[in-house]
């Protein structure tokens, strides 16, 4: 049986709830055969600064860097609202993405069927909803420099945050977009700001021409990314891989975690490039979702964000396609069976916590393995 070390990395609020039902995931897999997860456990985040004054500690970076994959819970909350800015939770969480390389999140954003009235929107504008943004994550605004904030002659503070692209970081990011739509319904759109951004100008003209040149059968679209948030709002449907810059990602993919009922569903795979010679990738997993320090330490958050990342894991990292479509298919048997943690409850029903949620997606997989 094939085995892979994980490096579970739980941080604060609710993260390390839902971890805790990762592991009976992980767990079962490894009592039905199906691959041996090895598992060592680190702090990140706020718990990591209470600890040792880090974000994370370098120990912690390096088991990172050595596991065959690293899932992520949660990190921040108002407790380390004022520590130093290099030491703030998310801090953390940035150093992995960037030291490790992780230049392409994958955020699918999927409807499930028996959860097409807890969304917001209308159940036609939602219902068999299947998108993929595809989100830079090592570059862009979030790591430019200068990124401080000084204080100028007259007293007055200035503060500058830089967005940045080179060609090859929008090429390998184009290809992840359009290797994904291969395998899906064959369509990218790509979403900047050429019309007040030179690294949108940037972004556009490379996109197009990775398009043309490598994947001239993928259809290729261009949506300023104000009208992408529009658009998925009004007609989602019409998307098939969003590819898009760092901050632009981070924002359309809250919008399209919203249409799929909660952002307690959406999973994410952050990974880098495949080695030259072993073919395998630095990966990390991550539900979308925060901390949610207003309901941590309850048993009430949604498991099932992170189960899908370990999902999301065993599918980009384990080559173990298969057993993933078992995981997405028992969290449809469990939803389709009417269970509901709080966030995805019609209002007044009965709501049922993370363990349970944890367990009843656990005996939906037996019955499918
Ligand atoms: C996300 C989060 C992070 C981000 C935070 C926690 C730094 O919002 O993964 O979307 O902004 O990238
Ligand atoms: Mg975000």
């Amino acid at each position: 049986m094939a085995s892979f070390n994980l490096l579970l990395l739980p941080g604060d609020g609710i993260g390390p709830e839902v971890m805790g039902e990762v592991k009976k995931v992980a767990d079962f897999l490894g009592s039905a055969g199906v691959a041996k997860f090895e598992t060592e456990t680190d702090l990140v985040g706020g718990s990591a600064y209470d600890a040792h004054g880090v974000a994370i500690t370098d120990a912690a970076m390096k088991t990172a860097m050595a596991a065959d994959a690293v899932l992520f819970g949660a990190v921040g909350g108002p407790k380390w609202a004022k520590v130093p800015y290099e030491h703030r939770p998310e801090a953390g969480l940035l150093r992995l993405r960037k030291d490790m390389e992780l230049f392409a999140n994958l955020r699918p954003a999927v409807c499930y069927p028996a959860l097409a009235d807890a969304s917001s929107l209308k159940r036609e504008i939602i219902e068999g909803l299947d998108i993929m943004i595809v989100r830079e994550l090592t570059g862009g605004v979030y790591f430019g420099e200068p990124k401080e904030i000084v204080t100028l002659e007259n007293g007055e503070k200035r503060a500058v945050d830089t967005q940045v692209y080179t060609t090859h970081e929008i090429e390998r990011i184009a290809r992840v977009a359009f290797d994904l739509a291969k395998v899906r319904r064959n369509k990218v759109t790509s979403s900047e700001k050429h019309n007040v951004m030179r690294s949108g100008v940037l972004w556009k003209e490379v996109v197009s021409k990775v398009g043309a040149t490598e994947y001239p059968d993928v259809e290729l679209d261009h949506h300023l990314a104000d009208a992408c948030g529009m658009q998925l709002v009004r007609w989602p449907k019409q998307y098939d891989v969003i590819v898009c810059d760092n901050l632009f990602g981070d924002m359309l993919s809250d919008v399209a975690a919203m249409l799929t009922g909660s952002l307690g569903m959406l999973p994410s795979a952050s990974l880098g490039a495949p080695d030259a010679k072993t073919g395998k990738r630095k990966a990390l997993y991550e539900p979308v979702h925060g901390s949610a320090p207003d309901i941590a330490g309850q048993g009430l958050a949604n498991p099932i964000a992170m189960i899908g990342s370990f999902g999301m894991a065993l599918r980009y990292s384990f080559g173990l396609g298969q057993a993933a479509d078992l995981v997405d298919a028992a969290i449809a048997d469990v939803l389709a069976s009417g269970s509901r943690t709080r966030d995805i409850a019609a209002k007044g029903a009965n709501a049922i916590g993370t363990k349970d949620m944890g367990d009843a997606i656990v005996a939906a997989l037996k019955k499918r393995v």
